[in-house]
């Protein structure tokens, strides 16, 4: 299969391209930095010597880039069979009236914007060359939850749910499917502050990240296997499901979880 995934020179899109090409498929890379898809590139075609590795600059807010990187997944892979809108933003953890205004405009452009560029180019797409599926990527605040300091973040990813529903009754009996992909809490840029930014709360944060959070190595697999299992429009693959939050917090009682010295964070 042809997989185009957004977001992915680091953290969860990257992972999720190199469990795809460990399953003998092919990718297109992208993100805004033209180093770090270069880069990223670079190391997986070593990784992967028997696979197409593509890469291709685009932030998804700009509607143009996002239509010349499917244009160039087309050209490159033959055809896209799955797209994955992963690129996303997390913005400073402060109460929003805190909030820089340029932080929140950011975080929208690129969260929901750039999501929505991404459906509104690859679903005409998809249906001109016979069918494909797109995965939404979702985040703190997609089933509802609040906490302080998330505000715009989680109302990005409460939004993506509702598009993504609407979405897949739109689409019903189209050859375009629609679905939901959630990786839980993963150990990434996004989630690990650099040291200088953790503040007095890092340590504590960090206690419940040690119940909860797993790393991009574990998460990915199931990811891709979810993906490449799913037949159905609508279809959702979540790590972190509530009964798996239920039995991690009993099992911390007794068993101790440190999934940051590991990583040396
Ligand atoms: N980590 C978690 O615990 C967690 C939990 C739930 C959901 N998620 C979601 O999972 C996705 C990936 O998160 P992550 O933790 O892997 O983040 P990450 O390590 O910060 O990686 C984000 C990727 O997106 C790219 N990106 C950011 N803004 C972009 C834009 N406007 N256009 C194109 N690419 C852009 C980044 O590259 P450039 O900066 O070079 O563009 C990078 O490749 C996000 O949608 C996030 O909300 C993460």
């Amino acid at each position: 299969m042809n997989i185009a995934i957004t977001g992915s020179t680091k953290g969860i899109g990257y992972g999720m391209a190199r469990e795809f090409l460990k399953r003998g498929h092919d990718v297109m890379i992208s993100s805004r930095r033209p180093a770090a898809v270069e880069q990223s590139v670079a190391d997986l075609r070593v990784e992967f010597p028997d696979r197409k590795v593509l890469g291709q600059v685009c932030d998804v807010a700009d509607y143009a880039q996002v239509e010349t990187l499917w244009a160039q997944a087309v050209e490159g892979l033959g055809s896209v069979d799955t797209w994955i809108n992963n690129a996303g933003r997390d913005g400073s953890k402060v109460p929003f009236f805190a909030l820089p205004k340029e932080d929140y405009l950011q975080t929208v452009q690129t969260n929901i914007i750039g999501m929505l560029n991404c459906n509104r180019v690859v679903i005409p797409g998809m249906y001109a060359q016979g069918g494909g599926t797109i995965w939404n990527m979702e985040g703190f605040g997609s089933n509802g939850q609040v906490r302080p300091g998330v505000s715009v973040y989680g109302a990005t990813k409460y939004a993506l749910r509702y598009f993504t529903k609407s979405l897949v009754a739109e689409l019903e009996n189209t050859p375009v499917k629609m679905c939901y992909l959630s990786p839980g809490i993963v150990v990434t840029d996004m989630l690990v502050p650099p040291p200088e930014q953790r503040g007095e709360g890092w340590e504590q944060v960090k206690k419940i990240m040690n119940v909860l959070a797993d790393t991009v190595d574990t998460v990915t697999p199931y990811l891709v296997e979810g993906m490449l299992n799913s037949t159905r429009n609508g279809d959702a693959v979540r790590w972190l499901t509530g009964r798996k939050v239920g039995w991690r917090f009993f099992k911390s009682r007794f068993v101790k979880r440190d999934i940051f010295t590991p990583l040396g964070l």
